[in-house]
């Protein structure tokens, strides 16, 4: 028997507690319901509080200075609370995990002593030794910050919990695009892409599990160029084609995607495979060419409006988000007012804004003509009001429409359910508990900013 499995055997006589704190991407809710399944055999059952938990793990991000911070900041709470534990003759294990821990490693360490593993997204299937050698050294950090040759996901458990309704699925990691303000490169590392078996074999157990939704997960999803079963490299279409033959699998999402990696055969997947979803999160990230050039993005705003409209004549009725930058080095009010004049023509139903945010490391960190703070404040503020009324918009046009809800979780009030558009709009409704997982037709009657409401209807949803 390894010394690993002695710790499991010896852990697995008694229960303990695992408290994961996500932040971030979709991915990081990816890794986090991975690590949970990882320790499982070890004995740690997931718990809803950090306090008096055995394993507490923060899953970081670091894709903004305000992301990565909060980090610290939780870290001197948790602290506290492993003091605490310690005076009742407990241990409290704390272990940073995800792009904050990639891109600080030890520094972490030296920083908040009290952090006793620090594991980057590439080896976090390294965790139960890491914290093997932890319990062993007896006060000692672990570090694992490598980009194993070994892909962790051969090494992470087969069995895929449960993971609700509507669940997430990895397919690519990663990302060989270097925009110029992008700390992805750096801390996922180059573009990795799972095979097409491994991701159909996920797909069919996170079904048989309840998953009636799959959002395919990436930095740069449509990148994906997985070995297929025939040989060659699949695209996403292709797997996109492949995953729609799973049966019970109603709906199929990705994100994120690039413009530039946006195929013909993705665009007739959104024409054929009606599992497909009509909402896609397109990042543009400016609507000035010459920031574009600046970002490295390798795209303008031309090629932008072309590939929408080339998914828009395949799916007339495809619903678009987009993140957008301002304040990157060196913007001007012109290139500004190019951002305001393309979300005006998008009409996206949904989008994320940001102040850029210089990340250590990357190029545009050290860019000259840094635009004030104030400035970006106010850009971003002018930006928010603009891509706020335009959400709120699309979601008011909804009202009086009969929309197919898959009903995700229980709702703030007794008797409430909340589901999901095909428009990834939340949607509140009165609905029996039982109901969970079905697809309904709701009539919706009311919109606000961020969510609809509705009533169930007799009609049967597609
Ligand atoms: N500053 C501000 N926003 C950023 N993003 C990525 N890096 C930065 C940065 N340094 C935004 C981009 C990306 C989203 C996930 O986060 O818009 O698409
Ligand atoms: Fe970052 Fe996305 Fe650009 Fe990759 S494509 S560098 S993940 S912003």
């Amino acid at each position: 028997m390894t010394q690993l499995e002695d710790t499991a055997k010896a852990a697995s006589n008694s229960p303990r507690r695992l408290y994961i704190k996500n932040y971030g991407c979709q991915m990081n809710v990816y890794d986090s319901a991975r690590m949970a399944e990882l320790l499982a055999p070890l004995g740690y059952s997931l718990t809803v509080t950090a306090n008096d938990a055995d394993l507490v793990i923060l899953n970081t991000c670091h894709i903004r200075e305000k992301a990565a911070e909060k980090v610290f900041s939780e870290l001197g709470q948790l602290r506290r609370m492993k003091e605490a534990k310690a005076r009742r003759g407990g241990r409290m294990i704390l272990a940073v995990a995800g792009c904050v821990a990639q891109a600080e490693g030890a520094e972490i360490i030296e920083r908040a002593p009290c952090v006793d593993v620090v594991v980057g997204p590439q080896s976090y299937h390294h965790l139960p030794e890491l914290l093997a050698r932890v319990l062993r050294a007896d006060g000692a950090g672990a570090i694992d910050t490598s980009f194993p040759v070994e892909p962790k996901f051969d090494l992470l458990p087969k069995v895929a919990s449960p993971r609700g309704v509507a669940a997430f699925l990895t397919i690519q990691e990663g990302c060989d695009k270097f925009c110029s303000f992008c700390v992805v490169p750096y801390t996922r590392g180059a573009e990795y892409s799972r095979p097409v078996a491994e991701v159909l074999a996920e797909a069919r157990r996170l079904v048989r599990g309840g998953a009636r939704e799959i959002t395919l997960l990436g930095q740069n999803v449509n990148a994906y160029h997985g070995g297929g079963p025939d040989g060659r490299e699949w695209r996403l279409g292709e797997l996109i084609r492949q995953l729609a033959e799973v049966e019970r699998l109603d709906r199929i999402r990705y994100t994120t995607s690039h413009p530039r990696d946006v195929d013909d055969e993705l665009v007739a997947a959104h024409r054929d495979v009606p599992q497909l979803m009509p909402f896609l999160h397109l990042p543009v990230q400016s609507g000035s060419d010459r920031v574009l050039a600046l970002m490295n993005r390798r795209h303008t705003v031309a090629d932008y409006r072309r590939t929408v409209d080339r998914l828009r004549s395949a799916r007339p009725d495809l619903a678009l988000s987009t993140d957008l930058i301002v304040g990157y080095p060196g913007e001007s009010c012109e290139d500004f007012q190019a951002t305001m004049d393309l979300a005006d023509e998008m009409r996206f139903a949904q989008a994320f804004s940001f102040k850029y945010s210089p990340r250590p490391g990357t190029p545009a960190s050290s860019a000259a003509h840094q635009v004030p703070d104030e400035v970006k404040a106010q850009r971003l503020a002018e930006l928010q009001v603009l891509l706020g009324s335009q959400q709120r918009a699309f979601n008011e046009a909804c009202i009086g429409h009969t929309l197919p809800v898959l009903l995700e979780k229980p709702g703030r009030h007794k008797g409430q359910l909340v589901g999901r558009s095909p428009y990834l709009q939340s949607v509140h409704l009165a609905a029996p508990a039982d109901r969970m997982g079905d697809i309904v037709p709701v009539l919706i009657t009311a919109a606000s900013a961020n969510s609809l409401s509705g009533s169930l209807t007799g009609v049967a949803a597609e």
